[in-house]
């Protein structure tokens, strides 16, 4: 178990702290995790290029994308491509059917050409209260983002804490208005699901290099409002797992919402490559992306 913590050095002192809290500790949303973790969320937002049927039926495949997405406690998958959700259930098999579960959104898109957004999670550290698309009344996005409520466990607050979570996969089309369109969705969920103690909204926006130019990521509200929104992966991050390529395509933010407020830390792409020791060949045949990865205190 605890090769699982090791890139979480802040493990200890958290497993200390909530041992010293066992068993004293209630909240007003009377729900008891079964198994409280003693560490912060773990979180990843990870495209995994065209998931379906092909994917899974690669063994050497699949088995990295479970070691990957075994990191974590919730991870948002974009760019699945199987209304069927076969490959979403064999996935979640090879992940062990008792420890996980996932809530999947109808197929997004205008045109033929549609995705499905998957949250994966552990129903032992998390619990879903709320799922559903964005009501894109004026066709903003050619995928309306997928919007989550999850109450987790935070031993730095010791209490229960409810996180809203906004995924999107922006189309390389129209990053710009897009871009801006997610400003109209944090502030519409702010009303919808008003008791969050945050907001989180990310994915692949395709922030970068051909799709938003410097001049388009210094118009952009929400990687340039730090009163409003707090952006963590920098212009000069990248998400990609190509050696030629450095974009910083997948993107994360947070807005802050309530009292007592969620804290975002520990946000990294991680680069798969190295990080399970594979070679560049069986990094790139899993997905030309990597997971952003963060904790949530
Ligand atoms: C508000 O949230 C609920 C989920 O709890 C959802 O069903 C509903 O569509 C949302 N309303 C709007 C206007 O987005
Ligand atoms: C979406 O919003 C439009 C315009 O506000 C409204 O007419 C429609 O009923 C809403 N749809 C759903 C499913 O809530």
């Amino acid at each position: 178990m605890v090769a699982r913590h090791e890139s979480f050095p802040s493990f200890l002192l958290y497993s200390l702290k909530s041992f010293l809290l066992l068993g004293l500790v209630q909240d007003s949303t009377s729900f008891i995790f079964t198994n409280t973790p003693e560490y912060p969320l773990r979180v990843a937002s990870f495209n995994i290029r065209r998931f379906g049927l092909t994917v899974v039926s690669r063994p050497a495949v699949l088995s990295n994308i479970v070691r990957i997405i075994k990191r974590y406690d919730v991870v948002f998958v974009q760019e699945t491509r199987d209304k069927s959700l076969a490959s979403v259930d064999t996935l979640r098999a090879a992940l062990g059917e008792a420890e996980w579960e996932y809530t999947a959104s109808s197929p997004v898109g205008r045109g033929t050409y549609k995705e499905q957004y998957v949250y994966f999670y552990r129903p032992a550290v998390v619990k879903l209260l709320h799922a559903y698309l964005y009501n894109d009344s004026r066709d903003a996005f050619e995928r309306e983002p997928y919007i989550v409520q999850f109450l987790y466990w935070s031993p730095a607050a010791s209490s229960n804490v409810k996180v809203t979570l906004v995924g999107a996969h922006l189309t390389p089309d129209d990053v710009p208005n897009e871009l801006e369109a997610l400003t109209e969705v944090i502030s519409q969920v702010k009303g919808n699901i008003s008791d969050s103690q945050g907001i989180v909204t990310m994915g692949d926006f395709n922030a970068d290099c051909n799709y938003l130019n410097g001049a388009e990521r210094g118009a952009a509200t929400l990687f340039n409002t730090p009163s409003e929104y707090t952006s963590f992966l920098r212009d000069t991050s990248d998400s990609t797992v190509s050696h030629k390529q450095d974009c910083a395509y997948d993107r994360l933010v947070l807005t802050e919402q309530g009292q007592r407020q969620v804290k975002v830390a520990n946000v990294k792409a991680f680069d798969f490559e190295k990080g399970l020791g594979i070679n560049y060949e069986a990094a790139y045949a899993l997905s030309d992306h990597y997971p952003i990865e963060f904790s949530l205190l």
